[in-house]
């Protein structure tokens, strides 16, 4: 049966046939389900870095700051990728990849841009709450935020439009994200208009090109370990928003 029929590769995807090994003795037998996939493969089993909690500083902000710039320095590709949970009308709950465009000063927003007419922008709409998550790899730590989602003013977000590199700005004008598509020839048909309309008006802004803050109401930091003496700190916010104080609590793994 070829792996496709089997469900292991994706359609048009092909997985090579294990061939003999350098000796000529058979190859083992491809895997064939998760756990034979993931046999021996336990999560963080490497080195990591350690995480004095007991010393971490008094606000979440700068300690998301440093675990950034430690994950860019180790190599973590696109550390500034995040999943964002939000939930629909009916509270089910939806998640998508976004990236992380800024920590606001105060270190008490996480900061996104999206189209306000998507599927998130129209749940931020209903429900403005979301949560953050981001997991680096190579140094087995994730971070949770959770809070509440203010959407910034249009002006705002005009400013953040004009940063984006052209191809970002094309695949925004051309819009209607997340809605069904007939073929990709109309989707080729429409980013050639949206490329003719930002060459005749580079200060073209997506309509709903909208800047969104996670406003945290509680930041984790988790420092996983290879042992399971897995390191939690919460910072949960106890004063107002723009000029919080927060309470630190270690959490048991
Ligand atoms: C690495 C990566 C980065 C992404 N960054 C963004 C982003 O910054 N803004 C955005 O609207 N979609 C981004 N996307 C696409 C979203 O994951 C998602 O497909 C899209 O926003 C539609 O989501 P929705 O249907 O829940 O509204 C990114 C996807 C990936 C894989």
């Amino acid at each position: 049966m070829a792996a496709e029929e089997e469900g292991l590769t994706g359609p048009g995807e092909t997985r090579p046939a294990p061939g003999p090994g350098p000796g000529g003795e058979p190859a083992p037998a491809a895997p064939r389900s998760v756990p034979e996939l993931m046999l021996g493969r336990p999560p963080m089993a490497r080195p990591l870095p350690t995480f004095d909690a007991e010393a971490a500083p008094a606000e979440p902000g700068p300690l998301f700051v440093d675990w950034l710039a430690t994950a860019l320095h180790a190599g973590v590709p696109d550390p500034q990728v995040f999943t964002l949970s939000t939930v629909d009308a009916d509270g089910l709950p939806d998640a998508r990849v976004l990236v992380l465009r800024d920590v606001d000063a105060a270190g008490t927003g996480w900061v996104f841009s999206t189209a306000a007419d998507s599927p998130k922008g129209r749940q931020l709409a209903d429900h403005p709450a979301a949560a953050l998550t981001v997991y680096w790899p190579q140094l087995g730590r994730q971070v949770r935020v959770r809070g509440t989602v203010e959407r910034a003013a249009d002006q705002v977000a005009g400013a953040e439009f004009a940063t984006r590199s052209p191809a970002a700005r094309i695949g925004a004008l051309v819009g209607r994200q997340s809605e069904p598509l007939a073929s990709p020839a109309e989707y080729e048909e429409a980013v050639a208009v949206a490329r003719r309309r930002l060459e005749a008006t580079p200060d073209a802004v997506a309509a709903g090109h909208a800047v969104y803050t996670l406003w945290a109401h509680e930041v984790e930091f988790w420092q996983g370990d290879a042992e399971r003496h897995h390191v939690r700190l919460r910072y949960t916010r106890t004063g107002p928003v723009r000029t919080p104080e927060w309470s630190r609590t270690l959490l048991w793994p």
